[in-house]
């Protein structure tokens, strides 16, 4: 985390890595996110998985049972959804959800062992950036991973591919994904979801300078930085940025560092890639799978794919 937050704060234009927001203040953060009006993501996707959850367990399972794995479960409040409609279909299942926050997991593991008699929660600590392995599954079996929340618009593309590339040579052939992806839509929609009126989006952003002045023992003054959520059209993706308003100096003595700042120099904290129709079968093609179902909302918002791995 040194080594990364040094690079991206010498780095011109400077940025900082979006994973860095999840510390217990920001994913609690996020989880308000996830309720603000202007944030259609989730609404959007947990109304797709009420609708069709019946529907995609049993592609999934074609006539087999199922074995649910989780990448980035989080809270995994909409996986509930999916995980009720798989006990419907079989007396137990094992769920894994994949998450680099133990806190996360153990209070889902708790959820949900409390909410849905029948599911065997096997939480795994791991980074599934990174090359991740599978236990086969058992006789009998086959995997269905999801990938939902549009976590995967997080990643520049070519990552995009190497992840679903890892996770595909996890499974085996005839397992299947279920990917969740943001779609492009007008401007002003997608800018309200990332600047919202009670400014919450702006205090999540911001929560990246609370953590580096706890962790690094630095002086980022809060006040002195503003939240600006942009469209980059020619990348397709919302971009946030925290922007200097005035001419400082910031300390970071146990990196040491001294960083000087424009007024109007940005700090860019994440990229949320917004995909077209047909982008993501593309992707899924070149990484191993085959696009099997797609479903999506009436306003075409949010797209929720079924792929086989090939
Ligand atoms: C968790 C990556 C899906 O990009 O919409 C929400 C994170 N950032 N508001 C997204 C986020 C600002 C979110 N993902």
């Amino acid at each position: 985390m040194a080594a990364v937050v040094t690079e991206g704060l010498l780095s011109q234009p400077r940025w900082l890595p979006a994973w860095l927001f999840y510390d217990a203040a920001g994913s609690r953060l996020f989880d308000q996110i996830t309720d603000l009006p202007e944030y259609y993501l989730t609404r959007t996707e947990r109304a797709i998985l009420t609708s069709c959850g019946d529907e995609m367990i049993a592609a999934a399972a074609r006539n087999d049972a199922l074995h649910i794995v989780e990448l980035g479960a989080g809270s995994c409040d909409k996986t509930r959804i999916l995980l009720r409609a798989a006990v419907e279909r079989q007396d137990t299942l094992l769920y894994e959800p994949v998450d680099v926050s133990a806190t996360a997991l153990a209070e889902a593991e708790e959820r949900i062992q409390a909410e849905i008699p029948g599911v065997l929660v096997c939480p795994r600590v791991e980074d599934y950036t990174h090359q991740f392995t599978l236990d086969p599954p058992l006789h009998g079996h086959r995997r269905m991973v999801l990938y939902i929340g549009s976590s995967i618009g997080n990643f520049e593309p070519a990552d995009a591919a190497s992840v679903l590339r890892n996770v595909r040579s996890a499974l085996t052939s005839g397992d299947s994904l279920l990917l969740g992806i943001d779609l492009v839509k007008d401007e002003g929609t997608l800018l309200d979801a990332y600047d919202d009126g009670a400014g919450v989006t702006a205090e999540f952003n911001r929560n990246i300078l609370v953590r580096l002045n706890r962790e690094f023992g630095a002086n980022f003054d809060l006040d002195a930085f503003v939240h600006r959520a942009v469209w980059n059209a020619s990348q397709s993706r919302i971009e946030m940025h925290l922007e200097s308003r005035i001419l400082q100096t910031v300390r970071i003595p146990s990196l040491d560092l001294n960083l000087c700042f424009q007024p109007g120099e940005t700090i860019h904290t994440e990229n949320s890639y917004k995909y077209q129709p047909g982008q993501a079968e593309a992707l899924l093609k070149s990484t191993g799978f085959e696009s099997e179902h797609l479903w999506t909302d009436d306003r075409g918002w949010f797209a929720v794919h079924l792929a086989r791995a090939v």
